[in-house]
């Protein structure tokens, strides 16, 4: 029976594209619609904010039909019974990782249901679309709230305690990610180099660097996650 001490898993858009919420570069992703230049940069942002703001208008209402899926609700279990760490990093900025149960979790890209100030950097927990109208409830200052999501170009959050986590994990999982983006997708290199831990990915078709992996398994989420998680609770990975 193997026991864990401390588990990592990074998550992507794939764990949420059950519940409905579109991923980014899959087929009918949202960067098959949307120029990633206009809506996630900060040169976008300051180009055209109304056109921004009603993007991520858009995915918050998105946000209050969709619901966790099977693949969440299976990282909660995991979470609530196993007797180690278990510790959650998301690129995703949903809410469903939460809504199923999880607390030991970091949003590496920021959240949508938070807006940050841009003058005194508050931020602020907000469900209800934002513009240029909007007024900080600290600073009392308009026309500078933003989504607190992180742009590219931007440093992701809680980087420190991020690579922390990956240099003491003995089992590290990928979820529904392509493995184009970092550092997210620098993870599980840094993990390897640390000899230590077991690395598994779990995705719809293989990551970028899916050659990286010790274990790859293939499907959808809403089915390999729980599955994978009976696995880990049983002692039998
Ligand atoms: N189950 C499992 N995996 C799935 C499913 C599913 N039902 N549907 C799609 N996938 C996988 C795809 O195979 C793909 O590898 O999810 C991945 C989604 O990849 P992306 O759309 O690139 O999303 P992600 O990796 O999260 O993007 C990283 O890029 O645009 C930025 O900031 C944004 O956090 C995001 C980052």
């Amino acid at each position: 029976m193997k026991t864990y001490r401390r588990i990592v898993i990074l998550t992507g858009a794939g764990i949420s594209a059950e519940s409905g919420l579109g991923t980014f570069r899959d087929k009918d992703g949202l960067w098959t619609k949307y120029d990633l230049r206009d809506v996630a940069t900060p040169e976008g942002f300051a180009r055209d904010p109304a056109f921004v703001h009603e993007f991520y208008n858009a995915r918050r209402r998105g946000l209050l039909t969709a619901q966790p899926n099977a693949a969440h609700h299976a990282l909660a279990r995991l979470e609530a019974e196993h007797a180690g760490e278990v510790l959650i990093v998301t690129q995703n900025v949903d809410d469903l990782h939460e809504r199923a149960g999880n607390r030991n979790l970091i949003h590496m890209h920021g959240e949508l249901a938070r807006i940050r100030c841009g003058i005194c950097e508050t931020v602020t927990e907000h469900r209800a679309d934002i513009d240029l109208a909007t007024i900080c409830a600290t600073c009392g200052r308009a026309g500078a709230m933003r989504p607190h999501v992180v742009w590219f170009g931007e440093m992701p959050l809680l980087m420190d305690e991020i690579h922390e986590a990956l240099e003491a994990c003995d089992l590290f999982v990928s979820i529904g990610t392509s493995g184009t983006v970092y550092p997210a997708a620098g993870f599980v290199a840094q993990v390897r180099r640390g000899r230590r831990a077991l690395t598994v990915e779990l995705n719809l078709d293989p990551s970028d660097g899916h050659s990286l992996f010790a274990e790859r398994r293939y499907g959808n989420a809403s089915e390999i996650v729980p599955a994978f998680v009976d696995e880990i609770l049983r002692g039998e990975i």
